[in-house]
């Protein structure tokens, strides 16, 4: 049989795309090759993602599209991966009959002989038990086999110098509205050797931003001989990497934002002065009801507390519009969550009811599709006009940047100009310590590089810079 050559297309979050990451060096592990044109591949794997019913559809949507290549190519294996198909269970095949390969986000380590098994002609499928039918061991261990490949499959080939690493598994929370907890199974806390073993193994390899991922990230709980870390003593621990300049942690939840959390802003230089931990929304109605465990004084009391350790601390949060019963009122306390916490960046999403959740079952989604997007829009603006206000605090200031590649899109100069400052320089995009964009003009090589530069105009998303010079 001539060699699999697969292409992955991920969808979703940053634990999806880690995810898309661990596929690629496992199955390069096991002698597929990986190729970047789906023209060229025999095997087509969707890395799916089932938080909200757009993802899902169009998965659905990408695979049925794919029936006459399938004819014209028989032995063209197509694999539904990750949440959706954990979501779906044994019903998939009624959605994605072309699926050969059907595998849930905890058994990822057994595709290669999944895909082998499919390549034989026989379907093949691995998903966990349904959550509530099987006790926490049905699930395995935090420190998947995955998780133990990927270190030496990743090696060597980051030139943006970045990498996630896991450290929680799964979700406990039950949020009403959501399907992590029953697609992703029970949170789970990674060794802490195996995280910071992966992390040295990383940064030996070059890389020098380390993103720390899990669904409530800060409240991890590792053990090691006997003795319990969390959030805290781990980033400790991670921020001793010789090589490692910067540290992140995604995503926090609220209730379980420490004062020992906050200080590490303060007391631990690599740790970046980022937080992104949801507020889902305003409403003290609204929050119970999506069981979340917190009101917005509450929300706004740990800001208090972060900022007050490190007043530069730039906080992300995720909103949920149109939730069941959301009323004009407790949409209006979203908007002043929002103008008052200051945020820097917000992701904002249009309820969706999710099969499975206590919100699906217990409340009438009765938010109009109009209202919601104009709920949608509404809070954009605000999102935006406030975080415009939090950016323009940088303009002036130097920066450091740590460079992820050209410039996608050409953008305007800080003097609002379309040209280049030097010949031969190239437009490049990073990100700053407290995660903001930023583009620049700078001269070729920067790429993977700390750089040194300063803010001239700032927008709501992107910050304007002038290169300065190259970090040691
Ligand atoms: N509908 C809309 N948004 C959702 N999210 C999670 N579940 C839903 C849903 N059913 C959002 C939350 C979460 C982000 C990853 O996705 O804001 O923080
Ligand atoms: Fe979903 Fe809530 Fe868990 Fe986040 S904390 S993954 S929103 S259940």
């Amino acid at each position: 049989m001539e060699p699999a050559r697969v292409h992955i297309t991920a969808y979703g979050c940053q634990m999806n795309r880690l995810d898309a990451e661990l596929v690629r060096a496992i199955l390069r592990a096991a002698g597929a090759e990986v190729v970047e044109d789906p023209g060229a591949a025999n095997v087509l794997l969707f890395l799916t993602c089932s938080v909200r019913a757009h993802a899902e559809d169009r998965v659905f949507s990408n695979i049925g599209a794919l029936a006459a290549r399938k004819q014209r190519e028989p032995d063209l294996v197509i694999g539904l991966l990750g949440c959706t198909a954990q979501q779906y269970g044994e019903r998939v095949w009624e959605r994605a009959p072309l699926a050969d390969v059907v595998c849930g986000p905890g058994r990822l380590a057994e595709l290669p002989a999944l895909i082998d098994q499919a390549r034989a002609g026989r379907r093949a499928r691995a998903l966990d038990p349904r959550r509530g039918e099987a006790g926490a061991e049905a699930f395995g261990p935090a420190d998947s086999r995955l998780d133990g490949i990927e270190v030496r499959g990743r090696e060597g080939e980051r030139s943006d110098r970045r990498a996630f690493v896991r450290a929680t598994r799964g979700c406990d929370m039950f949020c009403s509205y959501c399907v992590v907890p029953y697609v992703r199974g029970p949170e789970r806390s990674r060794p802490p050797r195996a995280v910071t073993e992966e992390v040295r193994r990383l940064v030996d390899g070059g890389v020098r931003e380390v993103m720390l991922l899990g669904q409530a990230v800060n409240r991890y709980a590792g053990e090691d001989g006997g003795h319990m870390w969390d959030l805290a003593d781990l980033l400790a621990e991670v921020a001793a990497t010789p090589g490692l300049t910067r540290l992140r942690f995604i995503t926090s939840h609220p209730t379980a934002l420490t004062p020992r959390l906050a200080s590490v802003f303060r007391d631990v230089p690599a740790v970046c002065p980022h937080l992104h931990m949801p507020a889902q929304s305003g409403s003290d109605a609204v929050l119970a009801r999506m069981n979340r465990g917190y009101t917005a004084a509450d929300y706004l009391d740990r800001l208090a507390m972060v900022r007050e350790a490190a007043p530069e601390v730039a906080v992300a949060s995720d909103f949920i519009v149109g939730f069941p019963g959301e009323s004009e009122a407790d949409f209006e306390a979203t908007l002043d969550l929002v103008r008052r916490a200051r945020f820097a960046q917000c992701f904002v999403f249009k309820y969706s009811p999710r099969p499975g959740t206590t919100a699906a079952r217990r409340y009438v989604d009765d938010v109009p599709p109009e209202e919601k997007r104009r709920r949608n829009q509404e809070l954009l603006n605000v999102v935006s006009q406030v975080a415009a206000e939090e950016n323009q605090r940088l303009v002036g200031r130097e920066v450091e940047v740590l460079v992820e590649g050209p410039s996608p899109r050409p953008h305007l100069n800080a003097d609002g100009q379309q040209r280049r400052t030097h010949a031969g320089w190239i437009q490049w995009r990073g990100r700053t310590r407290c995660h903001r964009l930023v583009v620049f003009d700078g001269p070729p090589g920067l790429r993977g590089e700390e750089v040194t530069v300063r803010v001239e105009r700032a927008a709501a998303v992107t910050l304007f810079a002038l290169f300065c010079e190259t970090t040691a």
